[in-house]
């Protein structure tokens, strides 16, 4: 017989999706121009029927049910229209083709336009979950066309992460708000990345503790409002032990302090200024990849500047200030990314709903978290709330932490432990929640030297100045 669902892209995820797929009792054929990845696909998948595997895009083509669903899983840009275009000779009109990579929105509205005239639906579904999550159960975040949906939603469903039973996809809306949502995904991933290492960094300097001592403290906390994926993985990292190095220690302290970027950070930060959406914690996170690849010139400025003594806290009273601090700005960062997502719902014609998208963020994706409960409660009872921290159920737990982000932002900066993920996060707080901003005199300043204009609080109307 025909196969349920094909997948294009045999590397890691792809082989990992593939066997989820067939785990969950819908058959699947693979296809890979890597002959070695298609024969170990077809090994490991075990049953021919249910799993199998070609080299030919024909046979592969052929070999789908139709509709045919056909599901791309390689690296976003170029390779991505060449696979289209493999497609294009063999498959059928009212086929689908769902793109599961990190692809760049206007890519995914360009692609959809081009195939939408073939009468070929097309899907950008970002999935999230890494390597185990494809395997066992990721989030998946579809957007295309509503009535084709309704032939990938069975499958989809069934092999997505569940959160209480309830799975973690769900459509989102027409052409690329899937990859649109997954690109503020991942903006929120790295701002909380950033957060976490941060406080990593203040507990050793300004705690002296050691890397037991941390895993003790991340592992309590993902016990407690800060159970999460990422403070989960960070507890388990700081306990492995090194095997290559001559010292035996842990093998975070051997970690080069660069780090790397695909794009999806900074495409979520660009397009928030294109918006007009302020989401500083992630800006900060973009920066700081950036900053730590400059490590030769950091190496050669520190020898310069040198680094102040740190005052040491008392451990105790740093962890819960630590935790607080972090529960406090974990808020703040997906305050930011939901906000650009609600902006640019309406920017982009997505119709977004923003509590089902906190809600399919519950398990399976890499910024799952216990608090993504609690978002969803607060867009389900306000689903136009433009801002999570306008939200009644937020106002208490930010109340109750930011004293403890103020106490750590200070000491922080006394110290030189940079902290700019939690001190953006504090200061857009400090700035979101002011009614007053020093921003008149900006625009006095825009006026004296440009006849820039300005409005008044007392009247209405555009006013010029002949400023002295
Ligand atoms: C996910 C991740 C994933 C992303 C990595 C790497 O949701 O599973 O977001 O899609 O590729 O996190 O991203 P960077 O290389 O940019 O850090």
């Amino acid at each position: 017989g025909k196969y349920d669902f094909g997948l294009i892209g045999l590397g890691v995820m792809g082989r990992n999706f593939i066997l989820n797929v067939a785990d969950n009792g819908f058959s699947a054929f693979g296809y890979d121009l890597d002959q070695e990845k298609v024969a170990a696909l077809k090994e490991e998948g075990g049953h021919e029927a249910k799993v199998n595997a070609s080299t030919n895009i024909k046979t592969f083509v052929q070999a789908l049910k139709q509709p045919r669903k056909i599901m791309l899983l390689v690296p976003a840009g170029k390779i991505v229209d060449s696979v289209i275009e493999s497609l294009l000779p063999h498959i059928d009109r009212g086929d689908i083709i769902i793109d599961g990579g990190n692809s760049f929105f206007t890519d995914t509205d360009r692609r959809e336009a081009y195939l939408h005239d073939k009468a070929i639906n097309f899907f950008g579904a970002g999935v999230s979950g890494g390597a185990k999550g494809a395997r066992l159960g990721p989030s998946i975040m579809p957007g295309g066309s509503k009535s084709a949906y309704q032939h990938i939603k069975p499958i989809f469903e069934a092999v997505s992460a569940k959160y209480k039973g309830e799975p973690c996809v769900a459509y989102l809306g027409p052409k690329s708000s899937g990859n649109y949502v997954k690109m503020v995904h991942n903006g929120i991933e790295y701002g909380l990345m950033q957060l976490t290492s941060e406080v990593y960094d203040l507990l050793k300097k300004a705690g002296n503790f050691s890397n037991e001592e941390m895993h003790d403290t991340f592992s309590k906390w993902n016990q407690g409002r800060l159970q999460s994926f990422l403070v989960e993985i960070t507890s388990k990292i700081l306990e492995q032990k090194d095997e290559l190095g001559a010292d035996k220690g842990h093998l975070v302290d051997q970690i080069l302090d660069k780090a790397k970027q695909k794009g999806t950070g900074k495409w979520t930060s660009q397009n928030a200024m294109d918006l007009g959406i302020p989401v500083p914690s992630i800006d900060i996170a973009v920066s700081m990849r950036e900053i730590s690849a400059l490590k030769a010139e950091r190496t050669e400025a520190e020898k310069l500047y040198g680094r102040p003594e740190v005052a040491i806290l008392d451990k105790e009273e740093l962890a819960k200030l630590t935790e607080e601090a972090l529960y406090f700005s974990f808020i703040i960062t997906y305050a930011q990314g939901l906000h650009q997502l609600a902006d640019a719902s309406r920017e982009y014609k997505y119709d977004l709903d923003i509590a089902t998208i906190a809600k399919i963020w519950r398990a399976g994706c890499i910024i799952r978290a216990g608090l993504l409960a609690d978002i969803t409660e607060a867009f389900e009872a306000d689903k136009d709330l433009p801002n999570l921290l306008l939200s009644p159920n937020f106002v208490e737990k930010i109340k109750g932490t930011v004293t403890s982000a103020r106490t750590l932002v200070a000491h922080a900066a006394k110290n030189g432990i940079p902290m700019p993920g939690l001190t953006n996060s504090l200061t857009y707080f400090d700035a979101y929640t002011s009614s007053r901003l020093p921003l008149n005199l900006i625009q006095a300043q825009r006026d004296f030297f440009g006849s820039h204009t300005y409005e008044r609080l007392d009247q209405e109307g555009i006013f010029h100045t002949e400023w002295e």
